[in-house]
């Protein structure tokens, strides 16, 4: 347990900050659900892999290798199935829809867990700044080619980051997606977690009367190798503070299990989770209008990027 824990208490979930993985999901046997996971070999993607396999999962691990994901798989046991999903290649998005849909497994829940985080230069892949294609675009491909195999109550969850937050003052540049105009290592970073959120309200709104739902949510600060593109500085002040004033990995992996599979968030859609509760996102993150043209204009880059 992280030191902030044992000052910080439980909320009307009957979960809180020191809440684990392991804690959300006690109890619970996830034996017959399949769930697709993806970042499954790192960080606190591979604890979610680790604790919904141990509850009895099947879980599609997804990484940007299908080596990563078997080797991720290996270490944590369970009934898992590697699979490839390098989120900047539509290509490799796609053929990993087309291996579940060929599964004909039904979804209990998608959790879209990978991203990158602060890259200090602008990169572009399709033209388009790096995070917010890998963070956002990659995961919207994944999962509105999903829809159709998503269970009757199979929940899409989406791991943000109260650094959207931090995202440009008015919201996703709709007009700066190359990042040319302009670019902020922490900045796009924070406007590719925005999208996140409109993406998982959009979705929300999609699926209303269909049972199944949308979920945004901040896992907390966790020392994982997300910090990779900061400064040596930083980082090594990361690694000395991070047991102190961080959440740990299992903590960090709890609001995403709880919202994938507690039978309490069963029906709740369009919210923002932090600690395994319902939290409040950005002014931005509420914008029901920017939800509607984020939709509009990832789907225009979809079709841009696949034709
Ligand atoms: N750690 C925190 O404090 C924190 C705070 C707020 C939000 N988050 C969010 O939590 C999520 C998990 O982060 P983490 O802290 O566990 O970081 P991590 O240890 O760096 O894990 C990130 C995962 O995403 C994968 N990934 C990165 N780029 C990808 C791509 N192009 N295609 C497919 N997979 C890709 C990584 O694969 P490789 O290992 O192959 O690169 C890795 O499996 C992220 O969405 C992050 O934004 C984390």
């Amino acid at each position: 347990m992280s030191l902030l824990a044992t000052f910080k208490g439980k909320g009307p979930s009957g979960f809180g900050y020191g809440s684990t993985a392991e804690d959300v999901t006690s109890g619970l046997d996830l034996s017959g659900r399949t769930i697709l996971l993806t970042g499954c070999n790192s960080g606190i993607g591979k604890e979610t892999l680790r604790v919904l396999a141990k509850r009895g999962a099947h879980v599609i691990a997804a990484a940007r290798t299908v080596e990563k994901a078997q080797s991720a798989c290996d270490e944590v046991g369970g009934e898992t199935t590697p699979v490839a999903c390098e989120l900047s290649e539509p290509a490799s998005v796609q053929a990993c829809a087309a291996q579940v849909i060929e599964s004909g497994l039904p979804l209990g829940a998608i959790i879209c867990n990978a991203g990158i985080m602060a890259l200090p230069t602008l990169n572009q892949k399709h033209g388009y700044e790096l995070q917010f294609f890998t963070n956002h675009i990659g995961h919207f491909i994944l999962v509105t080619s999903l829809l159709d195999s998503l269970a009757d109550q199979g929940r899409v969850v989406m791991v943000s980051s109260d650094a959207h937050n931090g995202a440009p003052r008015e919201g996703i540049q709709f007009d700066n997606l190359t990042g040319e105009r302009e670019y902020g290592a922490w900045a796009n970073y924070g406007q590719s977690k925005l999208a996140n959120v409109l993406f998982a309200n959009g979705l929300a709104k999609r699926l209303e009367g269909t049972g199944k739902t949308a979920n945004s949510l901040h896992p907390g600060v966790i020392h994982t190798n997300l910090s990779r593109s900061m400064n040596p500085i930083a980082r090594g002040a990361i690694a000395i503070a991070g047991p102190l004033v961080l959440k740990s990995i299992g903590e960090g992996a709890a609001t995403q299990c709880y919202l994938a599979v507690h039978p309490s968030v069963e029906g709740v859609a369009g919210k923002y989770f932090s600690d395994s509760n319902v939290g409040r996102s950005s002014r931005h993150g509420r914008d029901e209008e920017m939800a509607a043209k984020l939709w509009d204009v990832s789907e225009q880059i979809v079709a841009e990027v696949t034709a």
